[in-house]
């Protein structure tokens, strides 16, 4: 897959119609960005017990709440943009009575009550709106609410191509206060060259500097890592 932040130049990731024309096209086949949940899931059941009433943004096709629910989990709320994926979802998923679906833009998820969930996952939807127009305001009113969908101690799984210096910053809004773990994973298709050993292992968190970068001798083995904050809700 080529990189996603210089898809973003050529593709409209922020736009809605964009994500309708392409699960129209795709009709009902799913595909999973970045990473699917067998990959994420030792981090996943590490900070989201099961019971967790769930909210997953911008659930797109990918298989990972059904592999969630497949794993023990009860609750999951999907939204997405897109009202093509959602009707797709309600109409083949209605045998899986621990998955809902909502057509909803994560800007505005006034629906939902504060303090709603246990933990919010996004893989993939924030850096589509970091494509769009106007993306830091829309980056901040997307971390606005999830911040304010979760409960205190609620747990805000992001998913992302963004390294700490491009996402702590937009995470680290006023009015938001996260206690981050990192980690970082290579993609799935990436190589380890021939001869080199890995530095250390992808279970290990990775610390964050007093401004939130990663350390300065940290070495990246795959240059275009997945990274997984693992953000807990705290009193601000
Ligand atoms: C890169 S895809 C990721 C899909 C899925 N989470 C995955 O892991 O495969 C981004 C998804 O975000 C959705 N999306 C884009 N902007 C959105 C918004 N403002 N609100 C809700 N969903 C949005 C798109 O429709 C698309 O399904």
């Amino acid at each position: 897959m080529m990189r996603y932040s210089s898809l973003c130049s050529s593709y409209d990731y922020g736009n809605a119609e964009y994500w309708n024309t392409r699960y129209l096209e795709e009709a009902g086949a799913s595909f999973d960005w970045y990473q699917r949940y067998s990959a994420l899931r030792p981090f996943v059941r590490k900070f989201v017990p099961s019971s967790s009433r769930i909210l997953m943004v911008g659930c797109g096709n990918a298989l990972m709440s059904e592999d969630m629910v497949n794993d023990g989990y009860v609750d999951i709320m999907n939204i997405d943009i897109s009202s093509v994926v959602i009707d797709i979802l309600i109409k083949s998923r209605a045998h899986i009575p621990q998955l809902k679906y909502m057509q909803m833009d994560a800007r505005n998820m006034s629906f939902f009550l504060d303090e709603t969930f246990d933990s919010v996952i996004d893989k993939g939807t924030l850096d589509s709106l970091m494509c769009g127009t106007d993306a830091p305001f829309s980056a901040s009113q997307m971390i606005y609410e999830v911040n304010r969908l979760l409960k205190p101690g609620g747990i805000f799984v992001l998913v992302t191509y963004g390294d700490p210096s491009v996402r702590v910053p937009h995470l680290n809004q006023p009015g938001c206060c996260w206690k981050i773990t990192l980690y970082i994973i290579p993609r799935p298709d990436f190589k380890t060259a021939v001869g080199s050993s890995s530095l250390r292992s992808v279970m290990e968190p990775v610390p964050l500097t007093e401004n939130g970068l990663l350390p300065p001798e940290y070495v990246l083995e795959d240059p275009e890592s997945h990274y997984i904050y693992f953000c807990k809700k705290m009193e601000g």
